[in-house]
């Protein structure tokens, strides 16, 4: 079987880059493997620096992802915080990892180019991403492509370190969708919350459709026929519709003699119906603090019993703790 490991941080409420990217891989993914998913408050500090703030955006992640049908019996959901070991696993790492590799992390790299300070947490986010896909033995990380590279710098570390102490880690794979892999935001670039372009999964369906209809879009003439698949509003509209609806609104553009606002409509009616379902589930959910707090300690307890055993396995392998 199938060890299957995501995170998600806790930054905000979830855009549909979260979704399409990401999170509708983990829903499809917990059927038939083992999947652990957590919502990474430890990551998230290096941007949150208000107690309440974080605590609040945690059970919203959680509320969110239960409502868009992560099932707590089928796969294991908690708070990376929860499993202490992830840390202690993060140390044994981080010895041994190179600057350099880690200066050549884009969140870092941007950090500094944008002239800002960025702070050790920053800079070593991607030894604590390791460790929280090692410690699982995770075989397969569903992400999107921009996490594709602190994957590889995962499999750099586990490399090295079971070359230094014997085979202890898993080497894992990330599992990106070809359809998703860079979900555009409203200004083309890609959807993220640090860009200010994006349109939130449980956003009041009222401003979705106001945020919609002010996607930037390009001033060629209706007459002009247009190539969709290079087209960002295009791109969005083929997440939430159906392969015919897809394929009739590709031909229009190819005919050209059509408006862009049209195909706004048509995504905004599309992206209102779509999370419609999971909108009242939420409300529901939100309604039951206690069950999600039961889920989440459910979870952390699972969770932590597979840490356990995978970070003494490296503590023996490396002289930190005797032989069993
Ligand atoms: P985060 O919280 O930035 O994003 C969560 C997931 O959403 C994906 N994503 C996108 N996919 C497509 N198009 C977009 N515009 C878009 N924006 C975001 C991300 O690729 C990601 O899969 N470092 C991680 C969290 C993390 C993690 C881990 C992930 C911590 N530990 C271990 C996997 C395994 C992050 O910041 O994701």
């Amino acid at each position: 079987m199938m060890r299957v490991l995501s995170g998600i941080q806790p930054t905000g409420r979830f855009h549909w880059g979260n979704y399409f990217g990401a999170i509708r891989q983990y829903i499809d993914l917990q059927d038939g493997n083992e999947a652990y998913y957590f919502i990474a408050n430890l990551h998230a500090l290096t941007t949150i620096r208000d107690r309440g703030v974080l605590w609040q955006n945690t059970i919203d992640a959680a509320l969110d992802l239960l409502a868009l049908g992560l099932d707590p019996e089928r796969a294991t959901l908690f708070v990376q915080s929860d499993v202490p070991e992830v840390s202690e696993l993060t140390w044994l790492l981080m010895t041994g990892t190179s600057l350099g590799l880690l200066e050549r992390c884009h969140a870092f790299k941007e950090k500094k180019a944008k002239g800002l300070t960025a702070d050790a947490g920053l800079f070593t986010y991607p030894v604590l991403m390791a460790a929280d896909i090692l410690a699982y033995g995770s075989h397969l990380v569903p992400v999107g492509e921009d996490q594709v590279q602190h994957i590889e710098v995962c499999r750099d570390l586990a490399g090295s370190f079971n070359h230094a102490f014997g085979e202890v880690f898993v080497l894992p794979k990330a599992k990106v969708l070809e359809s998703a892999a860079r979900v555009p935001g409203t200004d083309g670039e890609k959807m993220s919350k640090s860009y200010n372009n994006t349109i939130e999964i449980f956003e009041d369906p009222k401003s979705v459709r106001k945020k919609v209809m002010r996607i930037v879009t390009d001033s060629r003439p209706m007459e002009e026929p247009k190539v969709p698949e290079t087209d960002h509003l295009f791109q969005l509209y083929s997440l939430f519709a159906a392969p015919a609806e897809r394929l009739a609104m590709a031909a229009l553009y190819r005919a050209g003699g059509f408006g862009y606002g049209q195909v706004k409509k048509a995504l905004a009616d599309a992206a209102e119906g779509y999370f419609a379902e999971a909108r009242a589930k939420r409300l529901e959910l939100a309604a039951h603090p206690e069950k999600v707090r039961e889920i989440l300690g459910d979870g952390a307890q699972r969770a932590r019993a597979r840490a356990q055993q995978t970070l003494q396995r490296a503590q023996e392998a490396c002289g930190v703790k005797a032989e069993s």
